[in-house]
């Protein structure tokens, strides 16, 4: 982990702090559908509040690419946000130049502006330098709150650290201790759940975590490339069969790390993925050729169970079934309420991450139960790939 400045350092009493959160979250009829980013970033707002900052926060919203899109403002989050921190929230209908320069300079000790969409400047993701000099101009330290883009090097994510003294937010402390926790320093034994659809998306994730953990279990549609890499019929399942070599090399990769594989070794199948259709459970080398694999069986998820026992960590990222429809939700949310106690009762750190995971675990009630969840989607997966991740390379500087 990059070595990085904290918040607790800096001396922000009167001083205008420039804050790069991620707001960048679901809405719905301009409405917030999912606040927890927002509820997060609050306790870093709140901190520098209290010690009398001029808090002037920073954001992207969607994929506005260098243009001014009135659906992708982030005018309708100002008010999630005041919620979140209990505060007035003034908003700047620009993020650079006069707009935002008088709402700044209107801004006492105490006060809070959110600054329009960064990406409505195609100088935002082009990282480039008059941009980065621009928003400089409006603060006198720089806090990144945002490790949810800290994949991008972006002006606000990577330029702005540069310039200015430059803390990690109460936030990014959190994720990257977690992470550290997780994946650098863990206690050992670890055990790494990597499940989804596909493993085209998940190679470098698969590899690095394979150099890394003790116990790899492959879980989701992924499951079913490598056991038809090693000979396995998986029926009509979901299976990517060109990529039988790469999950090959994946599991040598594992073999030389003394990293053990766990596959399920049986299976909830059905006609199709429909909710209430007709399942049945068997072997993972009897699925008949007209069925489809839907989920871990119940004979893996109590071996899962046992392994988890002993494990002192656990990194889990992507569900082991469909769990979006019932009832394949099963072994995902049986493993999540397993993490849960064992979190609880103190003998595993549990880390996770990934939009697809934090909707399962919101499914089986336990997100709050487990020792961090990341909302992070992109960059929770470079992380786990191994990569250095340019917004936190950069508070280490
Ligand atoms: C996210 O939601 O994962 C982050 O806000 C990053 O968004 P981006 O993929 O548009 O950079």
């Amino acid at each position: 982990m990059a070595s990085f400045k904290t918040l607790g350092q800096a001396d922000v009493g009167g001083k205008r702090v420039l804050v790069r959160a991620d707001l960048n979250v679901p809405v719905k009829d301009g409405r917030v559908t999912d606040a927890t980013r927002i509820e997060r970033f609050a306790t870093t707002v709140t901190d520098l509040l209290m010690r009398g900052a001029k808090v002037i926060v920073l954001s992207h919203f969607d994929r506005p690419k260098g243009k001014r899109v009135p659906e992708m403002s982030l005018r309708p989050i100002a008010p999630a946000l005041a919620k979140a921190i209990g505060h007035d929230v003034v908003f700047a209908d620009d993020c650079i130049g006069e707009a935002a320069e008088t709402v700044v300079e209107s801004l006492k000790p105490g006060q809070v502006a959110l600054l329009e969409n960064l990406r409505y400047h195609s100088g935002e993701e082009a990282n480039d330098k008059d941009f980065v000099k621009a928003l400089a101009a409006l603060g006198d330290i720089y806090v990144n709150d945002a490790f949810s883009a800290a994949h991008r090097a972006h002006a606000s994510t990577e330029g702005l650290a540069h310039v200015l003294p430059a803390y990690a937010g109460r936030q990014m402390q959190a994720e990257l201790e977690a992470l550290t926790a997780a994946l650098e320093q863990p206690r050992k034994p670890v055990m790494a759940i990597v499940g989804g659809s596909k493993i085209s998306s998940k190679l470098d994730v698969l590899n690095n975590l394979a150099a890394k953990v003790d116990v790899l279990v492959i879980g989701g549609g992924m499951a079913n490339t490598f056991l038809n890499a090693q000979g396995i019929n998986v029926g009509k399942s979901l299976c990517e069969r060109d990529l039988a070599d790469t999950a090959r090399a994946i599991l040598e990769n594992a073999k030389r790390n003394n990293c053990d594989v766990f596959l399920p070794t049986d299976v909830v199948i059905a006609d199709g993925l429909k909710e209430g259709i007709a399942t049945a459970i068997c072997p993972v080398d009897k699925v008949p050729s007209d069925k489809m694999i839907l989920d871990v069986g119940p004979g893996s998820v109590q071996a899962l169970k046992a392994m988890l026992n002993v494990c002192k960590t656990l990194l889990w990222n992507g569900p082991l079934g469909a769990f979006e429809i019932k009832p394949f939700d099963e072994a995902t949310f049986s493993i999540a309420h397993h993490v849960a106690a064992l979190t609880k009762a103190g003998t595993l750190v549990s880390v996770a991450g990934g939009g697809d995971t934090v909707a399962a675990l919101n499914g089986a009630g336990v997100t709050d139960q487990l020792s961090y969840v990341s909302t992070a989607g992109g960059a929770f997966l470079e992380w786990m790939e191994g990569k250095e991740l340019p917004g936190v390379k950069a508070l280490g500087g």
